[in-house]
């Protein structure tokens, strides 16, 4: 089976192909598998990629996020319960280990597990078996486990706040995946991805300018963000993406970006020495502070974190015109 079918993992970086490569050879043992990266980098389109590739992917995948539940419904979520088990429990219900039986189950940010949970994950992993909360007899469970972690979770052991046993247990396999900007030739191949899916029938492409900027661009929010531009500018946009469709953070770091590459190349031409340079740059983000302030001075002072005072000897000695 050609997984690309199923999952979309769009990538041309040598380290990436190297973890999927890693993945072909470890999908259909039962091991677990750890994945560890930043938000957004995609650790569940990679726990779906390791799933529909193994033999168990016709079976179940049942996904759980630890870190949006109360730690009183971890328990029943994970493990089920009994009718008359607690207050309200006025029936029984399977727990996701049940469900994803023959099949898989993605543990998400399992950093963010109470300890007492760790401890019963733990015995499940070890015993293959569950029980339900107020309930007698042992379930049978087959599950894989994939995790995800958005710290290191041997960070944790250390600090006593994630269990070293589990922590063993879970680390068979362990898949680092590197953020957005250690893979900037993703870049491309993700806007044309993302640009088929949010706008179809329009046939858009990016500026250039817009690519340089993706590719200078740090993406702390990793493919996410990137998502999420693309997504909104594809709303807006005709033929093609350009400055004007991204988020304002945008042009500003651009004219920033800009700004500092003037300077950089008076400096190295030999056109100004360094403490032109400098004043060049002064008077230049002065002007612009002033302009975004429409021309009110305290205001300008406070974006650029100096006195009014301050400000006003600048102005007067590099003779800026307000
Ligand atoms: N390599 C990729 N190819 C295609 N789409 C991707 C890729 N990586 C991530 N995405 C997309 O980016 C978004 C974020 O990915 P995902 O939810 O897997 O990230 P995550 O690491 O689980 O983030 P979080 O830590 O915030 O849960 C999703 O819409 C996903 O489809
Ligand atoms: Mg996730």
């Amino acid at each position: 089976m050609n997984p690309f079918h199923s999952v979309s993992l769009i990538t041309s970086n040598k380290e990436m192909l190297g973890l999927i490569e890693r993945i072909n050879r470890v999908a259909d043992s039962n091991s677990s598998i750890l994945i560890i990266g930043e938000t957004g980098v995609g650790k569940e389109v990679f726990a779906d990629y390791i799933h529909r590739l193994s033999n168990r992917g016709q079976n179940p995948m049942v996904k759980i996020g630890l870190s949006a539940l109360p730690a009183e419904l971890m328990e029943s979520e994970l493990f089920g319960f009994e009718k008359g088990s607690f207050t309200n429990a006025d029936h029984s219900k399977k727990g996701m280990f049940e469900m994803a039986h023959t099949g898989s189950i993605f543990l998400d940010d399992i950093d963010d597990t109470p300890l007492n949970i760790q401890a019963k994950l733990l015995r499940v992993l070890e015993s293959n078996e569950i029980r339900h909360i107020g309930g007698t007899k042992p379930i049978h469970v087959d599950v894989r486990v994939i995790c995800a972690s958005k710290v290191e979770l041997k960070d944790l052991v250390e600090r006593q706040a994630f269990r070293q046993d589990l922590f063993y247990r879970l680390n068979i396999v362990q898949l680092r995946i590197p953020p957005l900007r250690q893979r900037k030739e993703d870049i491309p191949l993700l806007v044309e991805h993302f640009l088929k899916h949010f706008a179809k029938d329009k046939k858009l492409d990016v500026s250039e300018e817009v690519m340089s900027i993706f590719t200078e661009y740090n993406w702390p929010g990793n493919v996410r963000e990137l998502r999420n531009v693309i997504q909104r500018a594809s709303l807006f946009a005709e033929n093609e993406i350009t400055l004007s469709d991204l988020p304002d953070d945008f042009s500003k770091l651009h004219n920033l970006d800009k700004l500092i590459k003037e300077c950089y190349h008076c400096f190295t031409s030999g056109k100004m020495d360094m403490k032109d340079v400098i004043r060049c740059l002064e008077e230049k983000l002065i002007s612009e502070a002033l302009t975004n302030a429409d021309g009110n001075q305290s205001e300008a002072a406070r974006k650029l974190g100096m006195k009014l005072t301050t400000l006003r000897d600048k102005i007067k000695r590099l003779n800026i015109q307000i």
